[in-house]
């Protein structure tokens, strides 16, 4: 159950400069974490020395911004004499659709990942046990939205600005390529669609009056490529449930087309809430809380990695 979950948004710090700036994500960080801790200790009523166990994101990401987490998470750790769990991003995703007040219980399933920078299907047998079935060669899906926003002049991030023009739009307006819908392996490839929308930019004489149905049709064809995809892993795993999260896993088109897809093959569906679906500390925790059940816990001397794969 989540007792609190507060988080620090960074997206007006980085609006003007259309993506994330480092530097001043990281300072960022390093200025409000402290009193975010605190309003969240407030929030759930718990004084610091209750907390059973101290987590943060080892990576992958920003390395000046996964330090500051990874040390204030090792301090506390120190300081209160508890465990340190060091969390991959990518498992918080993972993890993330069985936290739901009601059972809590991690079941074997197809996942699909779909953030700002990752895209990947895992084939999710139990807790530490995940097979990468396919990843994306190029964009992430989250990239793809954020930058064929850009190009709309849309603001960051582009995903829920092209998700809201879409609802207006004929999704059949302009034909985008879905790559590597038949390709016989779980790869993903979103670059081409980033130049198919450069190239029906140039062709159109006003594109801003296009914008509903540019966006529609875009967001058509990724979630065209996502669903069957992930359809067919489930397939070929045998499995019956699929889960999906991460950023764009908050788009209401991929959603009603999972819905309606997995209904018709027969397949259990389970989708993060929004809430859980960005990025957010409790699925952090709530891995955290798997491996520590399994006694899992990290050495103070582990390092972070920006690279860190999640298999
Ligand atoms: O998981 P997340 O919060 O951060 C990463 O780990 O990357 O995902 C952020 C991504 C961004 O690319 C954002 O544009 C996308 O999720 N996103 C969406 C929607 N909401 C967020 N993409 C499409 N439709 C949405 N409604
Ligand atoms: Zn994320």
């Amino acid at each position: 159950r989540i007792l609190a979950s507060q988080i620090a948004s960074q997206i007006s710090l980085h609006q003007p400069y259309g993506g994330i700036v480092p530097e001043i994500a990281s300072r960022s960080h390093n200025l409000v974490l402290r009193p975010l801790i605190n309003s969240t200790l407030e929030e759930a009523s718990l004084a610091l020395s209750q907390i059973d166990a101290f987590a943060a994101t080892a990576g992958p990401g920003l390395a000046s911004s996964l330090l500051i987490g990874n040390t204030t998470a090792k301090a506390l750790a120190l300081v209160q004499d508890k465990p340190f769990l060091s969390i991959n991003h990518l498992e918080g995703h993972l993890l993330s659709p069985f936290l739901d007040a009601k059972t809590n219980t991690i079941t074997p399933c197809v996942a699909l990942i779909v953030s700002g920078g990752h895209t990947l299907l895992v084939h999710l047998r139990n807790i530490n046990d995940y097979h990468l079935l396919g990843r994306t060669r190029d964009d992430a899906a989250g990239e793809a939205f954020d930058k064929v926003a850009k190009m709309l002049n849309l603001p960051y991030p582009g995903g829920p600005e092209i998700d809201r023009l879409s609802k207006k739009g004929d999704p059949s307006a302009y034909e985008f390529p879905r790559s590597m819908i038949n390709s016989r392996d779980f790869a993903f490839s979103f670059s081409g669609l980033k130049t198919a929308m450069f190239y029906t930019l140039k062709k159109i004489p006003n594109p801003q009056h296009e914008l509903n149905n540019l966006a529609a049709s875009f967001q058509e064809a990724v979630v065209d490529v996502l669903v069957s995809k992930t359809i067919t892993a489930a397939h070929y795993t045998k499995e019956f449930l699929i889960t999906v999260s991460g950023g764009v896993s908050c788009n209401s088109r991929l959603r009603e087309a999972f819905v309606a897809r997995c209904h018709e093959a027969n397949l259990d569906l389970k989708i993060s809430p929004p809430h859980l679906a960005t990025d957010n500390a409790a699925m952090i925790a709530f891995a955290a809380a798997q491996k520590l059940a399994l006694n899992l816990t990290s050495s103070f001397t582990e390092d972070i990695n920006p690279n860190l794969p999640l298999v």
